[in-house]
């Protein structure tokens, strides 16, 4: 094993936090947290949540730091290697794929939404939303991307000419480094984030019946998010939405949070850094994600309307029209801080998203830093085009689907096996233990072992075989009795098979259709997975030639 140790490493331990938080930190906690709350029933959404948070969340967070920093003493940044140095099989770099694959497809569709806060960010100083109808806010939304154009294709100019701005700005913080790039974004982003966050939850707790145009106490809505309901506690369908929201919020699964661990010292405490990233973004997610965007539309469009509509694209089409109803300064501040936010929230993930990629470039080609910037961009440049020419067609959604959810539970469940069960748990345990600023519980020496890799288990096989309609009895029953296992169609082995879809012609009346999209998007997925395995046996083979 090569023991390089890489010259890269963090300024600071507060500037290491705030980019693991910042990592955390993202997109997910404003957009996808509060729709995820509200699809599964509220309050009903808080206990499984929390509950996969310990079980589930923490443990992992332990689990990969201890694999990054263990990898990073033989010189590894990225998963392929980390995992390598765990055990004696020649397939566990093989598995690491997941670690490269997963970020590099994220960052491609995550960049996009991320340029779309920008230019929002830019509208709204501009005034574009002032004095516009609610109807017009959204079509202005739909002309942004593009949609509903009649065609296949989207073709929005301006939505790419600010994903490469957004994408220039991540490629040039990656393009300087740890602490001159990641560290200094992340020490502006944070503070500035939750400035902005404080600002619009304050605006959004004073907002009362009666006052500012608002129909109803923005409070209902917060209590609709926080008033646990136990009914949801047997259903497996919130269960499995939570332990989804759990991957996303704090990033596990992907591979960022390894890089980051791997250039910390053998000794430099994980546990009080995995803990407080952690915390943090739990701050950030249910107290300032849950305090914006649900509470200011409940305010105005009431808790019915929003049980209708929510959905990640709402903090767009709604979201500035309600602003107007402040005035056109306060508006205006408004939408900086509610954009702005979004921005920085998505940045600081994006560049954790970017970093293992570059590692990966830099020590299998032996490449500098620049050079690998300029192999990153390419690739996500020709990742995102598809999402983004082929976005209404469904191209962005089997992105989000297949790197964004189901390869995170497939990465967490092998992982955690692998340090638990081949690395071993005793290993695994003095691992995270090492260099500890506080003393985990023992319990969770337990929980690593059997909870979490059992809790994945049943997430993955939940995903996998979901029966129509969540009826898990009535599709037991039927299996038993000889009739069959009836799959929902948006369950992992439904959604291969497109089960939900009628017709799967590829072209009808000599045009093409989404699903020949849909499974063209699939194919370059694959294709991109199968290409980074390739690069990996490249390097080792070259590795093996040096020795
Ligand atoms: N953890 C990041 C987010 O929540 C990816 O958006």
């Amino acid at each position: 094993m090569a023991m390089s140790q890489s010259k890269e490493q963090w300024g600071s331990r507060i500037g290491l936090i705030l980019a693991v938080a910042g990592n955390a930190v993202g997109l997910g906690n404003f957009l996808r947290f509060p729709a995820q709350a509200v699809q599964n029933g509220g309050g009903a959404f808080i206990i499984p949540y929390l509950v996969s948070f310990f079980l589930m969340g923490i443990p992992l967070m332990w689990i990969e730091w201890g694999i990054g920093r263990h990898g990073g003493k033989y010189g590894y940044h990225s998963t392929p290697g980390m995992l390598d140095s765990l055990g004696k099989s020649k397939a566990l770099k093989y598995f690491g794929v997941f670690g490269i694959f997963t970020n590099l497809a994220i960052l491609a569709y995550y960049c996009y939404i991320e340029s779309w806060t920008l230019s929002y960010v830019w509208h709204s100083l501009a005034g574009s939303f002032a004095g516009k109808s609610p109807s017009e806010v959204s079509a202005f939304f739909a002309n942004y991307l593009d949609l509903g154009n009649g065609s296949k294709f989207n073709l929005p100019t301006e939505a790419i000419l600010f994903f490469a701005v957004t994408l220039g700005i991540n490629l040039w913080i990656l393009s300087r480094g740890l602490s001159g790039g990641i560290e200094i974004a992340s020490k502006i982003g944070i503070p500035v984030l939750i400035l902005f966050g404080s600002f619009l939850a304050i605006r959004a707790f004073t907002l009362h019946a009666g006052e500012s145009g608002a129909v109803n106490d923005a409070i209902q809505g917060f209590n609709f998010l926080w008033e646990p309901k136990f009914d949801s506690l047997s259903n497996p369908k919130v269960w499995l939405a939570a332990a989804g929201q759990i991957f996303f919020t704090l990033s596990v699964g992907m591979g960022s949070i390894h890089c980051y661990a791997s250039y910390l010292r053998e000794k430099d405490d994980i546990a009080l850094n995995a803990a407080t990233a952690g915390w943090m973004n739990e701050f950030v997610e249910v107290v300032l994600g849950a305090s914006i965007i649900i509470p200011i539309a409940t305010a105005y469009l009431g808790l019915d309307w929003i049980k209708a509509n929510v959905g990640f694209e709402m903090g767009f089409r709604t979201m500035p029209t309600l602003f107007q109803n402040w005035g056109p300064y306060l508006a205006a501040l408004a939408g900086l801080a509610w954009f702005g936010l979004l921005f920085l929230a998505g940045i600081t993930s994006s560049l954790a998203m970017g970093q293992p990629v570059m590692a990966f470039i830099q020590d299998t080609f032996k490449v500098d830093r620049r050079k690998s910037t300029f192999i990153l961009g390419t690739l996500i440049l020709i990742l995102a085009l598809p999402c983004i020419i082929f976005y209404e067609a469904g191209a962005f959604n089997e992105f989000d689907y297949w790197a964004g959810t189901f390869a995170l539970v497939v990465f967490a469940l092998g992982e955690s096996i692998l340090f638990a069960w081949v690395f071993g748990i005793n290993n695994a345990w003095e691992e995270i233990t090492r260099g500890a600023d506080i003393k985990i519980p023992l319990f969770f020496k337990f929980v690593i072992k059997y909870i979490t890799p059992a809790f994945l288990s049943a997430v993955f096989i939940g995903s996998l075989i979901r029966p129509l309609n969540g009826d898990w009895k009535g599709a037991i029953s039927s299996f038993i009795s000889g009739k069959g296992w009836q799959l929902a169609n948006d369950s992992i082995i439904g959604t291969l098979l497109n089960t939900g879809i009628q017709d799967t012609r590829w072209i009808i009346e000599g045009d093409i259709t989404n699903v020949f999209i849909i499974d063209m998007t699939r194919l370059l997925l694959l294709l991109t997975f199968i290409g980074i395995a390739f690069m990996v046996a490249y390097s080792w083979k070259v590795k093996m030639n040096q020795k």
